[in-house]
């Protein structure tokens, strides 16, 4: 008998066929960093990502159950280097001056974690709400004057908001909302709660950022979606919305910063079909750019690996600098654990004594650095002109450093 092929997948936005492009599991959840091997539960899904081709939401096709991802190993999320800081703190200063002529102005934010971005929004004297069920958002220790309520955004909660604040001038979210795989459920939230005249503000990394560059670590369980233009476009109207504005940022190797309003109430601006013109000819909603995307993410692979064993039968040592999400795609996607890499070293002190995501890589505090290594495996690329400065004595002592992306590169090498 015939097994009939398994129907295509279907979109979660807008119910379209999804074509599979690109795999990179089996994976551990990201952010699970067990204390001995034997705490690694073992689970692994499959990291596979399909282009849907009627709204071109680029998303994955196999959801964690929340209860894995957001266990208690999750206050991992704060303030993580000077650069986002200064970024989140310019954001907030942004959001407050175009609040600042309304009447009582009220702010409501997505995914507020440590409180870093309402702590100005609050010193600014602005009414506003974080919603987030994360522990570093129901921490004692977040910054006076911020108020929070623990808890997912979804329609039933972003009704209760409304209720009792009332409608929100400003929504704003950063690198959350692409977490959910229920958006629809995030946008009838919206719609509840922000008033006629509200804005939604929301930033993400960037599609087209990720696909130049090659940024395959940029996809991991908590990346649900990877939005562009065309797909958060799609989106806004399917809800009663429209994309008004789009404004690209540096952060997180390139992102987007869209201004979502109520239909019929702003001008779209031009920005918004010349990013669109970009994103076609760039093949964002074509599965074959994804195709070639992973045979470039194979062509890293091999060579990352390779330079590791070249560097492994050398006698050079090498550790890993930065223990980021993205760094559980690369050293599981790769097969890269403790015999190629000791160690890696990251700032932050809960991640520190653990172990990586999977490959069980030991972590360490950035003492560990010293005496230096040969070479450096740098995973928060993200930070490099940070950290190289700060490890500028590492080159000074003839230290090299490795990044992956777009290529595999090592510094100082002759290419
Ligand atoms: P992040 O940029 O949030 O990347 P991801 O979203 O992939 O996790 O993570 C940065 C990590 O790098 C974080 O674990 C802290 C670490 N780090 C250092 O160890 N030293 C540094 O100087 C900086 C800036 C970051
Ligand atoms: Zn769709």
């Amino acid at each position: 008998m015939d097994a009939t092929p398994p129907p295509p997948p279907s979109c979660r936005i807008c119910a379209g066929e999804v074509t599979e492009c690109l795999d990179l599991g089996p994976q551990p959840v990201s952010s699970g960093y067990p204390r001995e091997p034997e705490e690694d539960s073992g689970y692994r899904f499959r990291l596979a990502v399909g282009v849907c081709s009627s709204c071109g939401m680029v998303q994955q096709l196999e959801e964690i159950p929340p209860t894995r991802m957001f266990g208690g190993s999750y206050p991992f999320r704060t303030s993580t280097s000077r650069h986002m800081e200064a970024h989140f703190r310019d954001t907030a200063d942004r959001l407050v001056r175009g609040l600042r002529g309304q009447r009582d102005p009220f702010l409501v934010e997505i995914g507020s974690n440590d409180g870093s971005l309402l702590r100005t929004v609050a010193e600014a004297g602005i009414r506003h709400l974080g919603v987030d069920p994360s522990s570093a958002a129901a921490s004692p220790d977040r910054p006076a004057g911020v108020r929070v309520l623990v808890d997912f955004f979804h329609e039933e909660t972003a009704k209760a908001v409304r209720d009792e604040h009332g409608e929100a001038d400003l929504v704003y979210s950063a690198n959350t909302v692409s977490h959910i795989s229920d958006l629809g459920s995030v946008m009838r939230g919206l719609d509840a709660v922000l008033g006629r005249d509200g804005l939604f503000v929301c930033e993400d990394r960037y599609l087209a950022d990720i696909v130049r560059n090659t940024y395959f670590d940029q996809i991991y369980d908590e990346h649900f979606y990877l939005f562009s233009v065309r797909s958060v476009q799609a989106l806004a109207e399917r809800f009663g919305f429209t994309l008004v504005d789009a404004e690209h940022l540096g952060v997180h190797g390139g992102s987007l910063r869209y201004t979502i309003a109520r239909r019929g109430t702003r001008e779209v601006s031009p920005v918004i079909p010349a990013l669109l013109a970009e994103e076609h000819a760039l093949g964002l909603g074509d599965p074959s750019t994804y195709l070639r995307f992973g045979d470039r993410v194979r062509g890293i692979r091999d060579g990352l690996v390779g330079l590791l064993r070249e560097l492994a039968g050398q006698g050079a040592s090498v550790v890993g600098y930065a223990a980021t999400a993205k760094s559980a795609t690369v050293l599981n996607y790769c097969g890269i654990g403790p015999e190629l890499l000791p160690f890696i070293c990251d700032s932050t002190p809960e991640k520190q004594g653990r172990l990586s995501p999977g490959t069980l890589v030991p972590i360490r505090s950035p003492e560990a650095f010293r005496p230096y290594p040969d070479y450096a495996l740098l995973f928060a690329w993200n930070h490099a002109e940070e950290i190289m400065a700060k490890e500028s004595g590492f080159t000074e002592a003839g230290g090299r450093w490795i990044t992956y992306v777009p290529e595999v590169r090592v510094t100082g090498a002759r290419s």
